[in-house]
């Protein structure tokens, strides 16, 4: 909370340049107003006004909004579109040749793709997928690198009706198992393997063996993209070469116009329990809110070359990758690498060599960037840059500057994205030409977007106050449901407690005297661990899951670069151990934790202890246990403990 408070106090406040202002979509206080006004005095009316200009409808919708089984909330329930369409036929008339991406290998290699060649390969993957006898409404699973083919995978399934559900490709394969087998998927995309930092990795074997984990009769058919060439163990009966899959299929393809609340999509992310859940979006009403960001947050031009660094596995990928900047018609640059490689200098090459304007990305990247070379973006010409953004974490005022001063030169307005897997875009955000940026602070929410601060019990909280980030009414891309469990979306975004109407974020924020938000985190115990969402529930389960051990607890604790650290509190079924036994376990656990859910859950510290801290009641004293994650006095009452030496257990990290 202290940080926070600190945070809070920062009084810079950088306006926008005039004339970015000039040229800017939304200009000025003026035009954010009266957009603000505008919805709040016809909220259907606003929407829909939107969703006729920006979409293309093959039936029009006569309904805005269905309220009537609330929170399984519709949105133009009787209209109907196609995504894919709108992301790629609709651009073919006014600029067909128009580069739609930039992809950039991870050697260096650079491939460009124009709307109606990228439109041919979607049509032509549709077909392939619909001869393997995929239809609407199966549920496929993309497996895959950053790549072309995950764009024209997922385009591909929007254009057939198949609802997909990508998996980051650093998940393992029992993640991978999880997620096919709660989804019931029909077919997998995947490739044979990625190239990352100048190395091949495989791929496909995490398929072949969540396949083998049982359970996945459902499976029926594997298409593989062929990226590394390596050897790759083979399934004759049930994989597909993508080459293959495409061979011959016509290169167009009639989209399946869906109703406006089709899924489009289910994508897993962390909660507070074990198991992750699928958040499942819509047609319409997610790809509406996709390009309107483009042109609000990002004041999208047609001249625009737009970079989001983000993963097509994570909700970013999804929205500002692979939906968003297609649908508004942008000249987009995909990368396969990482920022590090041949060396830390890449992402501002990149941005010279491909004169990116719009650059978005996350704020642990810009930590670990500063780290590795503060002065280098000087050794670029950045000039093409007019805005940067940030999103997944909250951004601390010093980074905040580096990326204004020394990657903006103080020319490009910074906007800070608040937003989650669940919302489908940004939902409290500067909007370039309008807002006075202070380093830290998502400042106001957009047009439509009824963002609000409340108490337990449901009320308003005055400002400077703490508390519960709520939305007050739906929204168009809001998350529909928790795939095969509306019970659990009902209680976990609609609690009864805050009377069941307001969507309950998970962060704690604190709205200023002058009306800007500051996130101050999450409130159940999800962690954010560089931008990625995890659950401690999920890390503990997969601990508990190793025969040694007898129960864990995983607390965060802050981290310089990763914003969150993942801090391992384990009892072992056998003794406390020690010295070089200690080391060798915490190896093996860390790898287990990679094993069980990928690399990005591996507890960065271990401490072992004879018993864990509880109350009477048995529950596990987490506030304490993140207080000595973070090496604080305890001030807490610890009288309850059955054994307080095991507080100085627990201080111990092996190293
Ligand atoms: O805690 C907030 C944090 O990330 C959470 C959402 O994570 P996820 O669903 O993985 O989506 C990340 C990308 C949209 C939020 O509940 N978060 C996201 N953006 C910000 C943020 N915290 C502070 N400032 C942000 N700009």
């Amino acid at each position: 909370m202290s940080s926070i408070e600190s945070v809070m106090n920062e009084t810079r406040v950088f306006e926008p340049a005039e004339s970015f202002k000039a040229q800017a979509n939304v200009k000025g206080m003026d035009g954010y107003r009266a957009l603000c006004e505008q919805a709040e005095k016809d909220y259907e009316g606003f929407w829909a006004g939107l969703a006729r200009e920006l979409l293309v409808w093959k039936k029009p919708f006569t309904k805005v909004l269905d309220e009537s089984n609330a929170p399984f909330y519709k949105w133009f329930d009787d209209g109907e579109m196609n995504v894919s369409y709108n992301c790629l036929d609709k651009h073919l008339a006014t600029q067909p040749n128009k580069i739609a991406i930039i992809f950039e290998a991870d050697d260096g290699k650079v491939t460009k793709i124009t709307y109606k060649d990228l439109y041919h390969r979607v049509c032509t993957f549709a077909n392939g997928l619909k001869a393997l006898g995929a239809k609407k409404g199966d549920r496929v699973i993309i497996y895959l690198p950053m790549s072309i083919e995950a764009v024209v995978a997922m385009q591909a399934c929007a254009r057939i009706g198949a609802i997909h559900s990508v998996v980051f490709g650093g998940f393992s394969a029992k993640s991978l198992h999880e997620r096919i087998t709660d989804a019931s998927a029909s077919l997998i995309i995947t490739a044979d393997g990625q190239f990352r930092g100048g190395k091949a990795m495989q791929l496909k074997p995490a398929v072949d063996d969540a396949l083998a984990m049982g359970g996945c009769e459902c499976v029926k058919k594997v298409v593989v993209y062929q990226r590394t060439a390596g050897e790759t163990a083979w399934d004759a009966q049930r994989d597909v070469w993508w080459h293959d899959a495409v061979q011959g299929q016509a290169d167009t393809c009639e989209p399946e116009w869906v109703n406006a609340e089709h899924p489009l999509f289910v994508l897993y992310t962390s909660g507070s329990t074990g198991k992750p859940k699928g958040v499942q979006h819509s047609s319409a009403g997610f790809l509406l809110h996709a390009i309107n960001t483009m042109r609000w947050t990002f004041d999208y031009k047609d001249s625009d070359i737009f970079w989001c660094t983000a993963d097509v596995g994570w909700i970013t990928g999804h929205t500002y990758v692979t939906y968003g900047p297609l649908g508004i018609g942008a000249t987009q640059l995909m990368f396969e690498g990482v920022p590090t490689y041949p060396d830390a200098g890449r992402f501002w090459k990149m941005i010279q060599d491909h004169k990116i304007t719009t650059f978005y990305t996350a704020p642990t990247a810009i930590r670990s960037l500063i780290k590795l070379g503060a002065d280098l973006p000087k050794q670029y010409d950045l000039s093409s840059l007019r805005l940067l953004g940030t999103v997944g974490e909250p951004i601390n005022p010093e980074a905040w500057m580096w990326y204004y001063n020394t990657v903006g030169q103080t020319r490009c307005p910074v906007v800070d994205t608040w937003w989650q897997t669940e919302t489908g875009g940004h939902m409290i955000t500067p909007l370039p030409g309008v807002h006075g940026l202070k380093p830290g602070s998502c400042t106001m929410a957009l047009p439509g977007i009824m963002a609000a601060i409340v108490d337990e019990a449901g009320h308003d909280v005055e400002k400077g106050k703490g508390g519960f980030l709520v939305i007050k009414r739906p929204w168009p891309s809001m998350i529909r449901t928790i795939y095969g469990d509306p019970e659990r979306y009902k209680k976990n975004y609609f609690p009864e407690d805050l009377g069941g109407k307001y969507y309950l974020a998970g962060d704690g924020a604190n709205c200023d005297l002058d009306g800007y938000f500051w996130i101050m985190g999450r409130i159940d115990d999800v962690l954010n661990v560089s931008g990625h969402r995890l659950g401690t529930m999920e890390i503990e389960s997969a601990l508990v899951a190793n025969p040694l051990v007898a129960e864990a607890a995983v607390v965060g604790k802050p981290h310089d670069i990763k914003g969150e650290a993942v801090v391992a509190y384990v009892v072992l079924k056998g003794a406390r151990p020690e010295g070089e036994d200690a080391k060798k376990i915490v190896a093996d656990l860390r790898n287990w934790v990679a094993k069980e859910i990928g690399p990005i859950a591996k507890p960065d510290e271990i401490r072992f202890g004879d018993n864990l801290p509880k109350t009477r009641s048995g529950k596990i004293m987490r506030r304490l246990l993140r207080a000595l994650a973070k090496g604080e006095e305890i001030t807490q009452d610890v009288s309850t403990l059955e054994n307080p030496a095991i507080l100085e257990q627990l201080k111990e990290v092996v190293k």
